[in-house]
This record gives C-alpha cells, structure tokens and sequence, in this order.
C-alpha cells in the first residue's frame, strides 16, 4: 500500500493519505531548537536537549489519535461543525476531507480541504533562532461568506525536564503559571530558580479575541484533542493556569468572502514578553515568512548539493539526494534522544554512535562532522578509554570517570565499553583525507577528565588502553559490552567483532604514524596486529565461519555447533573489513552468511535467536525471537555486509543487500515496513517473528550512518583521500551509467560513470578534464579545477 512519494525536484515527501500505518515525522530546527512533527502535526519541541530541555509536551505511547503536538482549529460559526488543520485530531471522515502533508528539509506544510475551506500550515524553526513558526492560511472556496473561528493549540510542559514534567507532579504543577497579554500568552515556570524560565505563544498577523492558558480551560475537564470544549462553544475560555497544565491557545474570528484568504503567524518559543512582542511585531512584514523559508532551503540544499547521484535506480537517488543525507545530519544533531521512540531518557551523544553519525556526513559538511569529532575526542577518558555518552552539556576536563558512581547517576551509564574508542580511527582518517589537513593529528584536545593531548596521542592512548585489556585468548576483553549493547562479556569476556576492530584500528594508527613520521609507534603498532591477527586467526576461525565472542567461562558464542545464534553477522563482515580474513576466508564467510543469514528484507544479525539457551552474557534473549539484537535484520549490520561485499568485488550481492533494506523499497508495501518510507529504521523483525518485515525505531539509528558510509563508499566507490579522489565503484551489473556531482575541498566534479561491458568492479579508465589515465581509479586533486567534468570507464 502506498501513502505518497518522493518529490525530487522539491526535495520532499509527500504524504497523500493521513492514516499512515504509523505517525510518520520530520524534525525541524537545530541543535539549538529541535522540534519533530508528524503527518498529523502531532510532536514536540526541545532546547538543547530532549530530555532536559522540553518545550512541548509529548506523550510517548499514546494511541496515535491522541497525540498532544501543534494543533489548528477551525469551527463554523453558522453550522457549529468543527475540524483540524491536519486530519488529527478532529479526525474527520476521510471521504470529505482531503490532506496533503509535505515533509521537506526542516520544515513541514500540511493542506486541507473541507467543507470548501482550505487550509495551508507550514511549520519551521528559522535559521539560528530559538523559536517556532506555523503560518497558517485560511481560504474560503464557498460561493457563500463563511464565519469562521481559528483556534492554535500548544501544550506546554510544566518543567523542562521530561521526567519531572511527566512523572513528578506534586512538584511541577505547581511551579508553572501563564499570563495573556496582547495576542499573546506568556508562561513561566520553575519560580526564582536558576532553571525558570519564559515561554510564548502568540499570533502575530491577527487579532486574538480569546485565549486559554490552562490546558483544561481549553479542552474542558473531560474533553480531549478530538473535543476541545472551546473549539466545541466556538469560543476560548479565557483561562490562565495556576496549579495545573499550562497551554498556549490562541483564538482568532475570520470572515471570508468568496475566495478571499486570511493569513496570521503563531509563534512559539522561550524567552522574555519583550522578545515575544518584538517578534509579533517583526512578523506583521508578510515577506519574513517566505524569505525565512527560502533560506531554510537554500541552507539545507546547499549541504545536500554536495554529494547528488543520478543513477538507474529512483529510490536510490531520492534517498542519497535527500532523505538518508537530511536522516544523517537529524542523527548528527541528537544522536538518540529525541524521537517519539527515544523518550528523552537520555541527555547526549551516544560516543559510538556519534563518531558513526559524525562519519556519515563527513562527505556533505566535512566542517560540522569535525567539530562532533573534536568534542568526541573531548569524550576521551585520559586513560585512553571513552565516556559512553557525551552530555549535551559536556565540560571537558571536569567529567567523572565512567565506572565512578557519580557519572552513573548523571547519565545511567555505569562502565566502558570495549568498542567506543575505536570508532575514532576510522573517522579520524577520514576527516583528514576529506578537509586536506594532515595537522588535525596534532590539534590540542581536552580529555574528558584531566589533561590533553593532541589527536595522535589521543589515538594512541585509545590502543593503549584496550591492550591493557586483552584475554586468555590474547582477544580484546569488552570490558561492559561491545558494540552490542545486549552482549554482556565483561571483565574477562572477549569480543571477537571489537577484535577485529581493534586490528583495524592498529592498522590505521600505523598509516598514521607514518603519515607523520613516528617510526617507533609505527613498530609498536605493526607488532600487536601481527600478534592479534594470529589470535584472530588461531582461535576464531573454526568450520568455515569466525566465532562472535569467548566468554569468561570459556563458552563460545557465535560456534556452528551451537544450539542457538550459530552463526553471526558482524564478525563475518568484520573479518573482511578489518582485513584479517584471507581472499579465501572472506569468500568463504560472505558465502555462509548468504546461504543462513540472508532475507527477502536483509541480513540476520544471527540466526536462529535465542529462546531457550541462556548464558548470563546473552542479555538479547529478554527480546522476543528476531526481535532488536536477538535475531533481527539490525540495519546497522547490514551496513557491513554491503561494505564487505563491495570490498570482494560482488556489485550485484552488495546491491541486493542494500535494495532490500532500502526504506524506499518499501514506498509501495507500507503496510508491511510500517515505518517513514524515507528514512531508516533501527531494525526488521526477523523470520522468527509472526510480523517478519515489520520495521522499528524510526530516524535516530546508526542504520542511517552506517548504510550512508557503505553506500556512498563501498557501492559507489567514492572516498577522498590525501591528495585526491579515489572512485571504485561496486555497482550491480546490470547498471549501465550513472552520474555523481561531489564536491570535495571547495572544487565540483561532474562524474560520469560508464559500465559499457557490465561488470561489478574495475575501472580501466579515468578522464579528468580530456585528460587520460589509464587503470586508475584517483583523481589527484593537483590536476583538478574549480569546476572538473570527469569521465569514467569500468571494465
Ligand atoms: C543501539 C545503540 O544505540 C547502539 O549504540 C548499539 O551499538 C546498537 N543498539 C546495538 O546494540
């Protein structure tokens, strides 16, 4: 079933039926202001941060027709029916009412048309403010004047921290009032403290003639978002909220002639009375609205300019040219705390999944991918180890250490993580082969505790810190978890996947060092990795497969012979990536993985899950059979079984891994993903699962990062490198051409790819600007121009 399309030339989806199988949502704004919205204009809004900076109530969980969010109503005056601007919450039978909801790069415009009124709402954050904007327009297409009032609906929460706003009410209703003053309506919460603070809503545009700032004034005692009692008397309340729920409506009476049209501008945000004022005043000008939503778009286009494909395959393109990108920068942005399944429980960035993020829009704004580098890198513990999650409010050089009781109270986070630090090799390589600058590696940074080091150091502490922690078996120990979060190796577990990265990450710490002429580090680096690769080798690799991880009690996991998950995705894929596995190996695992793992909707992350078997480690098994980590397709991992398949050589496997977990596979059977067709999702429930191909945790997920990188590095072949661009594309055969614009260190390069004898690999020819080289796959920036149109052979 099909709910709408990709509009390319716009950059938008647009969402032609409103009962999507689930609300399907856009963020707005930045990391200054963040706000999501649904088709159905249901959502929140935060300051910087989720958790500790609520501005709009939301409440996770509800049924989908009762979802708080930024509600517009219109009621007839004359005939007393009433309905919304957006098919929730009033509801109205879809036979006559029509709504269009176009979701577009930080904004979000939802039509109606009932009752021969059309309504228009576009909802955004103007660029570096903090503060929201609906402008809302009212036409009359009736032969007849129509009578009409508008309400605007905004919950605001009583305390901007979620959990107290939610859960402790004997405190926060009594901390917050509201106050209504000329259009607008302030509140202020939190009394003297140092937290207090103002919020506004107001109209600008308009004249309001009734207003309710308690919550129950506007929607009646038991009324609810589908039966606000106002809206039902065609008529606001005017009441302030003392000892309750504060809201922020807004009423404003229109008549209209025949086709004539009404406009007016709420605006919502936090700040002074004065600063409301100002801003009901600056939006009376009927160009700011549009002026503002043009620069919105041309600072999102112009990031996406960087990097825009035109291949044989549309979902593709709709997908690398906007809607993965927009999904990486949202990811970038808050990491996993805010979406209407992140609750806000948590206040930052998640140190793996952001150096992944980071990683993913390093191609498309490599200048903010190094800015969430360095404050990763700020993340660092001085004993070379990582802070599982990076506060928003991070201060580097007084942070407690991640096993201390006091950073577990703040963040919930009680050890560190084997994995976390080696995520940096890899994005920090790459930061410096896309910005051109080699002398990152000798950047002074903070550590999260005490002291600094330069990036190099940093790196080298990172190595340092994880062989100080290797096992019996000469692996590294996950110390909590790896990248699993449910794979609980501990003190003396260790994790086969985390060795493979580690490998990798001596691998690149040795080019590095090389890079800049440390031979005794260089040395030093080499001989672990030689020692590792043999502990890798000697003790992993056994009946055509490589184990996932040795537990303290010596029981592997992840062994043929094994009741349950016996065979697991990452460390197949990791052997390939981390080069460890021989040309023979790699065959050989890749092979395995696509006779057992491999679906109609992606790769098992094991197969089968665990039901019964338990070890103490296997904390997955509290999941429902191919459900998250227990047997699910885990996008992230499918990230790396397309790389590993690119890196053999098979175009047309690696496409059809990404093909089928490509969310825009899915535009026309969402019956079945469920989820937003345009962006990812954490994970598809496996074959075990009575809902096999049902996908879960929409927008915030390392699939996004992860695939991005894959794709744009492994399928497309395109990475920057010290003094060029290498492009080795692994395409499926059957693709003939296809064209690339990149712009890479303040150049543009006009790719074309020819595949004239349909293979999946090789290019024999490069023509940069008319000028030949022969079976080379670099462009050396020496030779490029500000404008280059490139020209490529595969064969
Ligand atoms: C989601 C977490 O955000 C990520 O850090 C973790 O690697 C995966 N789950 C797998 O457990």
């Amino acid at each position: 079933m099909n709910y709408g399309y990709f509009d390319d030339a716009n950059k938008e989806y647009v969402i032609t039926r409103p009962d999507t199988p689930t609300p399907w949502t856009n963020y707005l704004g930045s990391t200054e202001y963040g706000a999501i919205i649904t088709n159905n204009a249901a959502g929140y809004s935060f300051i910087g941060s989720g958790a500790n900076g609520k501005l709009l109530r939301f409440r996770f969980n509800a049924c989908y027709s009762n979802l708080p969010g930024r509600y517009i109503y219109i009621s007839d005056q004359e005939s007393k029916d009433y309905w919304s601007a957006s098919w929730q919450p009033v509801g109205k039978s879809l036979e006559n009412y029509q709504t269009i909801c176009r979701h577009g790069t930080a904004y979000t415009e939802i039509t109606s048309q009932y009752q021969n009124i059309e309504t228009s709402t576009l909802y955004y954050v103007p660029l570096h403010q903090q503060y929201e904007i609906w402008h809302f327009k009212v036409k009359n297409m009736d032969t007849v004047t129509r009578n009409l009032s508008i309400f605007a609906y905004s919950e605001l929460t009583n305390h901007k921290l979620e959990a107290m706003d939610m859960n402790n009410l004997q405190y926060s209703q009594y901390i917050s009032r509201t106050y209504y003053k000329d259009n607008h309506l302030m509140q202020y919460t939190n009394g003297l403290s140092d937290d207090g603070c103002w919020r506004f809503f107001g109209v600008s545009k308009a004249s309001a003639v009734g207003w309710d700032g308690s919550r129950e004034g506007f929607l009646g005692t038991y009324g609810s978002y589908s039966t606000p009692s106002a809206v039902i008397n065609g008529a606001c309340n005017q009441t302030l909220n003392y000892t309750g729920n504060s809201c922020g409506s807004l009423q404003v009476n229109v008549n209209l002639e025949p086709q004539e049209e009404n406009e007016m501008v709420f605006i919502l945000g936090e700040g002074t009375d004065e600063m409301a004022s100002q801003l009901l005043n600056h939006y009376k000008n009927a160009r700011v609205v549009q002026e503002e939503l043009f620069q919105l778009k041309q600072y999102w286009h112009s990031k996406l300019e960087a990097f825009q494909v035109q291949t044989p395959d549309s979902k593709f393109n709709s997908m690398i040219n906007v809607w993965h990108s927009y999904e990486c920068f949202v990811n970038t942005y808050w990491s996993r705390t805010a979406s209407l399944i992140y609750s806000s429980g948590r206040n930052g960035l998640g140190y793996r999944d952001t150096v992944a993020d980071l990683q993913s829009i390093m191609h498309l704004d490599h200048k903010l991918a190094g800015e969430r580098l360095v404050t990763l890198l700020s993340g660092q513990v001085s004993n070379g180890g990582a802070l599982p999650l990076v506060r928003f409010d991070h201060i580097p050089g007084t942070e407690f250490l991640p096993d201390s009781p006091e950073y577990q109270q703040k963040t919930g986070y009680d050890n560190y993580r084997c994995d976390d630090g080696l995520w940096l090799f890899e994005a920090v390589l790459q930061y410096i082969k896309e910005s051109g600058k080699v002398e990152f590696l000798d950047t002074i940074i903070p550590y999260s505790d005490t002291g600094k080091a330069t990036v190099y150091e940093h790196l080298k502490k990172a190595l340092e810190f994880l062989l100080a922690r290797l096992g019996e078996h000469h692996l590294l120990i996950a110390i909590d978890n790896d990248w699993n979060d449910c794979l609980k190796l501990g003190s003396q577990g260790e994790s086969v996947f985390a060795s493979f990265q580690l490998y990798l990450g001596l691998k690149i710490f040795q080019e590095l060092a090389h890079l800049i002429h440390k031979d005794k580090d260089l040395i030093w680096a080499e001989s672990h990795a030689k020692e590792l690769y043999s502990s890798l080798q000697t003790h992993c690799f056994q009946d055509g497969q490589f184990i996932r991880a040795i537990t303290k009690d010596h029981h592997v996991i992840g062994a043929s012979t094994n009741e349950e998950a016996s065979l697991w995705l990452n460390p197949q894929t990791w052997s390939v990536i981390s080069g460890v596995a021989s040309p023979k190996q790699a065959e050989e695992v890749l092979d395995k993985v696509d006779k057992i793992l491999k679906t109609e909707y992606g790769a098992l992350l094991f197969y089968p899950s665990y039901t019964s078997f338990k070890l103490p480690e296997i904390n997955m098994a509290v999941y429902l059979p191919g459900v998250k980590e227990n047997g699910s397709i885990f996008l992230m991992a499918e990230a790396w079984i397309i790389k590993a398949e690119t890196m053999l050589g098979h175009g047309n496997q690696a496409w059809d891994y990404f093909n089928s977990t490509n969310p825009a596979s899915y535009n026309d059977k969402c019956e079945l993903h469920q989820t937003e067709p345009y962006v990812y999702s954490q994970f598809v429930e496996g074959i075990e699962s009575p809902y096999y191909g049902r996908a879960h945790g929409h927008w915030l997920t390392g699939s996004a990062s992860s695939i991005m990188l894959s794709v744009v590095e492994g399928i497309l072949g395109v990475r920057a490198d010290y003094d060029g661009l290498i492009v080795q594309p692994c395409i499926p055969s059957k693709w003939e051409e296809f064209s690339i614009v990149r712009h890479f260190r303040n150049k543009t390069l006009h790719i074309h790819v020819c595949n004239p004898d349909h293979v999946e690999k090789g290019v024999t020819k490069i023509v940069l600007n008319g000028e030949e080289f022969i079976n080379s796959c670099f462009i050396p920036l020496c030779k490029m121009k500000e404008l280059n149109e490139v020209e490529i052979i595969m064969g």
